[in-house]
């Protein structure tokens, strides 16, 4: 990939460019939490976005996209917006960096990917981070990594019209090779664990449904969260955010609020608890209670946030049958991969079985991929 993006910016730009690159995410645990204060579990994987950036000298950007074939050429005022959706991203990353004080110049850039669109891995935080760090390390701009990060979340809020959490830039940032991260999104207090679970693989099976209202119907999700969350400080004025509500006081407000809002708040108060399960479990080489939770934020997923669909449901289900120890649908839902904690001898069996009766089912295969643990944005 490399060499890819250097010949194609020495043909556009005559000399070759500085290299930089930065990573998609899994996420153990710990789902649509992150914009309810609660605490996430992710951790970067080993495909991401490369990019090739030097300064220009105009006021002008020019990037290329190789995998769309594509150039798009923007000022860095605010009303120098781009249509085109890929572009989008990097003209935000551009504004969110100058509104908050860091400088940015015109520059010329080619980037490439191989993080799966679409599958929940975190593309497009992959594509914020990766310019982000860039752009911080070209300008000299001093900007600490969470402050990178957020500039990755404002540009989905800002310019794509997501109302994401802080997870995917979090993790695409400050992932490290081998390790997981508990990260408290309310203090955004992190902790790594080392993640090698000796005997048990990770693997992901994408089911390749993409969710069209995806955007639409996350954002959804967050509003009834904040709803609940609402009417629980009424009585409770300590509760900022969801994740500060205990259980018992959700149901206090359980007439007050739609029955849908109740289960969405039902899902997240359980999630946040199961996290912190997780690292314990953890801390144990407990990886049959880690399994077991992800069954369980599966099922809430499933059936109270209703961001599952009918071929996650199967994979899921599959999985169980299969002694498969966890299995859950990962990311924000509405499609995408399961992610599975698989015995070492049961892997083959299960991947083949996957694929196999996914096909026989809905007509098309699966597809399947090995999770290793990488560093996040870097300089290479
Ligand atoms: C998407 C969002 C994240 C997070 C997850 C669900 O990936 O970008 O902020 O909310 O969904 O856990």
């Amino acid at each position: 990939m490399k060499q890819k993006i250097q010949e194609k910016f020495k043909s556009l730009f005559g000399e070759e460019g500085v290299l930089y690159a930065s990573a998609g995410r899994i996420n153990l645990i710990g789902e649509h939490t992150d914009y309810n204060g609660g605490y996430v579990f992710p951790g970067a994987i080993d495909c991401g976005i490369m990019a090739a950036i030097k300064v220009n000298g105009t006021p002008k950007v020019k990037v290329f996209s190789l995998d769309y074939n594509e150039l798009c050429e923007f000022g860095l005022e605010e009303k120098d917006a781009p249509e085109k959706a890929w572009a989008r991203y990097i003209f935000g990353v551009c504004r969110e960096t100058i509104k908050r004080g860091g400088k940015v110049e015109g520059f010329n850039a080619v980037f490439a990917g191989d993080v799966p669109l679409g599958a929940g891995l975190s593309s497009s935080a992959a594509l914020e981070s990766c310019f982000a760090f860039a752009l911080n390390d070209i300008f000299k701009n001093n900007i600490d990594k969470f402050e990178l990060a957020k500039i990755g979340q404002s540009t989905e809020h800002n310019y794509c019209g997501v109302k994401c959490g802080i997870m995917d830039q979090f993790a695409s940032v400050f992932g490290k090779e081998g390790a997981l991260i508990r990260l408290n999104c309310k203090t955004l207090e992190y902790k790594y664990f080392p993640f090698h679970p000796k005997g048990y693989k990770l693997v992901l099976i994408d089911s390749c449904v993409k969710h069209e209202l995806a955007s639409s119907a996350y954002n959804k999700r967050r509003a009834s969260c904040e709803n609940a969350a609402a009417a629980i400080r009424k009585k409770h004025p300590e509760v900022e955010f969801l994740s500060d509500a205990k259980r018992l006081w959700l149901d206090e407000v359980r007439e007050e609020i739609p029955q849908e809002d109740f289960l969405r708040a039902e899902y997240v108060i359980g999630e946040v608890q199961r996290v912190l399960d997780v690292c314990d479990a953890l801390e144990r080489d407990d990886y049959e209670t880690v399994g077991e939770m992800m069954y369980q934020t599966h099922f809430g997923l499933s059936r109270l946030y209703e961001v599952s669909c009918e071929e996650l449901d199967f994979l899921n289900k599959l999985a169980r049958k299969m002694d498969v120890t966890g299995s859950r649908v990962m990311g924000g839902g509405f499609g995408g991969c399961t992610i599975n904690l698989v015995k070492e001898e049961l892997y083959d069996g299960f991947i083949a079985a996957a694929k196999e009766q996914f096909q026989a089912k809905f007509g098309h295969a699966p597809k399947i991929y090995d999770v290793v643990i990488s560093d996040g944005a870097r300089k290479l």
